[in-house]
């Protein structure tokens, strides 16, 4: 099985701030596409949060055209900068979605289990797991305890040492942490926010972020403290369950230009004087 997870797509209506200088529907268009052509042809497509940028139908719309072309099922849930009631407005036949409440549901019928958690506080840019959301995470993690389970939702429940961003974090990571450490199926907790790839143990379990399909945030480390975005190349992230004993091995997968490769064993032997195909350039 093998999931495929995009990020903060942030898609705004024409002209609007994030179309004008970060091309944010442009890179979503280039990020379904890489996805299409992927020779491993993901089962699902997850993505992460921050689907539009200020949460109004007309982004939503534009962003149901924009994944359209998806050949493969597309799971949606809202980050800080989504609207809980329009989002599921106009994605309606998305019928994983709960017509009310938190935008929480799960995704049954392949090897791995996908339990989906909503961190959105209205209007605010932090997160939170409430003791609704928790107890919700805990009785279906308890339905399927010998199912391999991948965890969704928005802010990661960890910080980075950014301080800035660290300060719109997740409000309920102690109870998160308490429930995960009660079901060892959990194989890892995927979330956006960042808009970088980081990795991170948690809970007996591994944590890990996105990169975003558009704009990424520049790695300011300490001691530098400053929020800045970077158009790095954006990237998604292929989750492929290699079974028991193999596990669930997360691989980032950039997208653009597809560079061509060469070849070095072909899968029957070892090509002799392997030759650099027209466009590879090994500077
Ligand atoms: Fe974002």
């Amino acid at each position: 099985m093998l999931i495929a997870q995009i990020s903060d797509t942030h898609v705004s209506t024409p002209k609007g701030p994030d179309d004008d200088f970060l091309h944010t529907s442009e890179h979503l268009a280039r990020a379904v596409a890489h996805l299409n052509r992927l020779d491993a042809r993901p089962d699902l497509v997850v993505i992460t949060g921050d689907l539009v940028d200020r949460g109004e139908v007309a982004e939503y719309e534009r962003l149901r055209g924009l994944l359209a072309p998806l050949t493969m099922p597309v799971f949606l849930l809202p980050g800080n900068h989504d609207d809980r009631d329009n989002l599921r407005r106009v994605f309606v036949d998305h019928a994983y979605l709960p017509r009310d409440g938190f935008l929480q549901y799960t995704v049954d019928g392949w090897p791995v289990r996908l339990v989906v958690l909503d961190t959105n506080i209205p209007g605010e840019p932090g997160g939170r797991l409430c003791a609704e959301r928790l107890a919700w995470l805990e009785a279906r993690l308890a339905e399927e305890p010998q199912r391999p389970t991948v965890v969704a939702m928005h802010h990661p429940p960890f910080s980075i040492g950014l301080p800035l961003m660290d300060s719109f974090g997740l409000d309920g990571i102690d109870g998160l942490a308490a429930v995960l450490r009660r079901h060892s199926q959990v194989e890892r907790v995927l979330c956006g926010h960042l808009h970088r790839p980081i990795v991170r143990r948690f809970a007996g379990t591994v944590a890990c972020t996105c990169p975003a399909t558009a704009h990424q945030l520049a790695l300011d480390l300490p001691p530098a403290n400053r929020l800045a975005i970077v158009m790095e190349p954006p990237a998604c992230m292929l989750h492929l369950w290699l079974g028991d004993a193999g596990g669930l091995v997360t691989h980032v997968s950039l997208i653009g230009d597809k560079h061509p490769p060469l070849t070095l064993h072909d899968g029957q032997g070892w090509v002799r004087d392997a030759q650099p195909p027209p466009g590879f350039h090994a500077t």
